[in-house]
């Protein structure tokens, strides 16, 4: 029955491409003309390109960074187009919607399915808006603010905060190459969590462009539409052409420590312990735990579990190690464990970067934790400690893939977090978790039949976890996009309603939580014909009537 699937599926992939080529020409063909013929001024055909410019293929791939994406399988836009000003994003928006095709809206290309460059739908023509020269950051020191563009990665703005001020950070993620266009769309989280909240939390003022080409800001969007794009998604309300954000202080010094444990350090019981510790610490401490299968490093031909313990001090080496061997002693936390440095440079550190890497690394773009691989991430929220013996049934679970294949990532919660109303931000994960969880797998063969070997096995972690994580509904983070939700067979969050709304909720609910509604609302005043969309996007209701 699979196997007939999976061949009924690849003949679709195959033929419907070579039927549509002809409609797809001329349809490419309409566009371009409107493209070129709208009175703006604006010089739209050097930043246009289609499959025929030699330069596709590169500006395409440059900024896909899930490989699991980068096959000739992979649907393709029928033009890419680069703006570099307002205009030419406002005229493909006119042109766009006469000629009625799917924008992907794109600043740095993390989306974990893809969704900013390519589409799961063979059928669909699209064009990708790649915002990457929409890339300036300004910073008014006096203020701690700075407006800046979506392309601009979290890296760079990290480095260019860092050269004008050691004592000021932005609490975004921690992969430097990750865009802020996308990331602060769907929340935001890094080190300073616990501390400031999320990257959302922390926006000023924004410039969005609406479906109707039209520059709004915070004033003149009024609060529904700023509180929506605050978290509520990205490609959905408008395009976001800048941010205005607050900077928070820091230490000019702060600490970043790492202790690694195998089953035979006693990972386990060192893990049970810090489920009831981790979210209680001063908001100083912010603690990451990642769980994989590693080579022994006693026994060369053996294999085994490694929980590494990464954690961020924002103060001394003397301050941090007492206040451990007090709240967290099984640890064993010591001094050579940990180095002092600069808030700008602990983002190398945690990042995975060589402790000599040169602040510039922050700048590049290209440099990716996942590399060439392909990967798919799973999320959940946990608000009781997984008892020991769930623990043991994890390992087993790592213990089916392999080496440094598959994993899980912790990430405390609690303090700042605890403290923001669930309804402050689209984002709703705030108190009552003691930490997030990412499930992952990495691969780099190629082909369907590894893909799937992965996919199941992730899946088959997903569903090993269910009695230990968040319940009704099972919570997820809308930035770590998993199109398994609202899939048929897909019990969803609950939510009654039929087809498409009760797809729509079956992700919407585990995203949102009870914030779904109010974004479904904000949509439908917005952009009723629901012109900003992907296969996660908050649906208006005119959609489901
Ligand atoms: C290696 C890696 C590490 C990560 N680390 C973290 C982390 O530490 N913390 C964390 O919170 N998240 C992390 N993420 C998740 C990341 O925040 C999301 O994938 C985020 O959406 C990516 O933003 P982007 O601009 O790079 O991606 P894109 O793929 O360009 O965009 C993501 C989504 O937002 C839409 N979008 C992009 N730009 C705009 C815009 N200007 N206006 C409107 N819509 C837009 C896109 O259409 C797409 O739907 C990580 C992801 C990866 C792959
Ligand atoms: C475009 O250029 C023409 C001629 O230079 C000018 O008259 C017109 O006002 C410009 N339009 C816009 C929208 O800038
Ligand atoms: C790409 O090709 C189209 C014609 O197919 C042309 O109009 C456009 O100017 C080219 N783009 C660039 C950047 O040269
Ligand atoms: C995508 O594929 C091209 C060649 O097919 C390769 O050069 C590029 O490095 C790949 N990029 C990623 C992120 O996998
Ligand atoms: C794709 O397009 C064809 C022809 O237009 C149509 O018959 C088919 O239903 C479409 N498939 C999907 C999955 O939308
Ligand atoms: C970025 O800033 C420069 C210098 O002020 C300006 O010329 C350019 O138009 C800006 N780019 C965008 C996309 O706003
Ligand atoms: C593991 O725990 C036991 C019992 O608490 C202890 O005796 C032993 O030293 C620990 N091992 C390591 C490597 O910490
Ligand atoms: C691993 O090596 C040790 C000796 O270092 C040996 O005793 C043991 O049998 C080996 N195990 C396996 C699974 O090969």
């Amino acid at each position: 029955m699979a196997r007939v699937l999976r061949i009924l599926l690849i003949l679709i992939a195959i033929s419907f491409p070579y039927l549509n080529s002809a409609d797809r020409h001329s349809h490419e063909e309409s566009i371009l003309e409107c493209l070129y013929s709208q009175n703006y001024n604006t010089t739209i055909s050097q930043v246009t390109f289609t499959p025929t410019n030699s330069s596709y293929d590169s500006i395409l791939q440059f900024s896909i960074k899930n490989s699991r994406f980068n096959t000739s399988a992979s649907p393709k836009p029928v033009l890419i187009i680069t703006p570099d000003s307002i205009p030419q994003i406002q005229t493909t928006i006119i042109c766009s919607k006469k000629q009625k095709f799917q924008i992907r809206i794109r600043s740095g290309g993390h989306d974990y399915e893809g969704l900013s460059y390519t589409s799961p739908d063979q059928n669909s023509s699209f064009l990708i808006l790649d915002l990457i020269r929409f890339r300036n950051i300004s910073i008014d020191l006096a203020q701690q603010t700075a407006w800046i563009q979506p392309a601009v990665t979290t890296g760079e703005l990290y480095y260019r905060i860092a050269e004008k001020s050691s004592t000021l950070a932005f609490p975004s993620g921690i992969c430097p190459t990750v865009g802020l266009g996308g990331q602060i769309s769907g929340g935001g989280w890094g080190t300073l969590l616990r501390k400031y909240g999320l990257a959302a939390d922390n926006v000023l003022d924004t410039r969005v462009i609406d479906a109707e080409g039209r520059i709004l800001d915070r004033a003149s969007m009024g609060e529904d539409l700023f509180w929506a794009i605050r978290g509520g998604g990205g490609n959905t309300f408008g395009i976001v052409i800048a941010w205005k954000i607050k900077l928070v202080p820091v230490p000019a010094s702060v600490t970043a420590c790492t202790v690694t444990r195998t089953l035979e350090q006693n990972a386990t019981e060192i893990v049970h312990r810090w489920q009831y510790v981790v979210d209680k610490l001063s908001n100083d401490v912010f603690f990451m735990v990642v769980l994989n299968r590693v080579v022994n490093p006693i026994q060369a031909n053996a294999t085994t579990i490694q929980a590494s313990f990464n954690s961020l001090y924002l103060g001394s080496i003397e301050g941090l190690i007492p206040m451990m061997e007090a709240k967290f002693p099984d640890l064993g936390l010591r001094r050579e464990n940990c180095v002092e440095m600069s808030w700008a440079k602990s983002i190398l550190y945690f990042a995975g970067f060589p402790l000599n890497s040169p602040l510039e690394s922050l700048l590049d773009r290209t440099i990716s934790a996942t590399g060439s691989a392909k990967f798919k991430g799973k999320s959940d929220y946990v608000k009781e400690p997984i008892p020991i013996s769930g623990l043991e049934g994890i390992w087993e679970k790592l213990k089916e893939v392999g080496v440094q294949t598959g994993g899980l990532i912790l990430a405390s919660y609690g303090g700042k977090m605890s403290e923001i109303a669930e309804s402050s931000i689209p984002f709703p994960h705030r108190a009552g978790n003691i930490y997030q969880v990412e499930e992952v797998a990495f691969w780099v063969e190629d082909g369907v039949e590894a893909a799937d070997g992965y996919l199941n096995w992730l899946r088959g972690l997903y569903e090993y976890m269910t009695p230990y994580v968040s319940k009704n509904p099972r919570e997820a983070y809308a930035n770590y996009r998993d199109l398994d939700f609202g899939r048929n067979g897909d019990g969803g969050g609950g939510g009654g309603g039929k087809g498409d709304y009760r797809r729509a909720r079956s992700w919407g609910s585990r995203y949102y939580k009870n914030n779904f509604d109010r974004l479904v609302r904000v949509k439908t005043a917005v952009d009723p014909a629901n012109f900003f969309r992907n296969e996660q996007s908050i649906p208006p209701l005119s959609s489901w009537r």
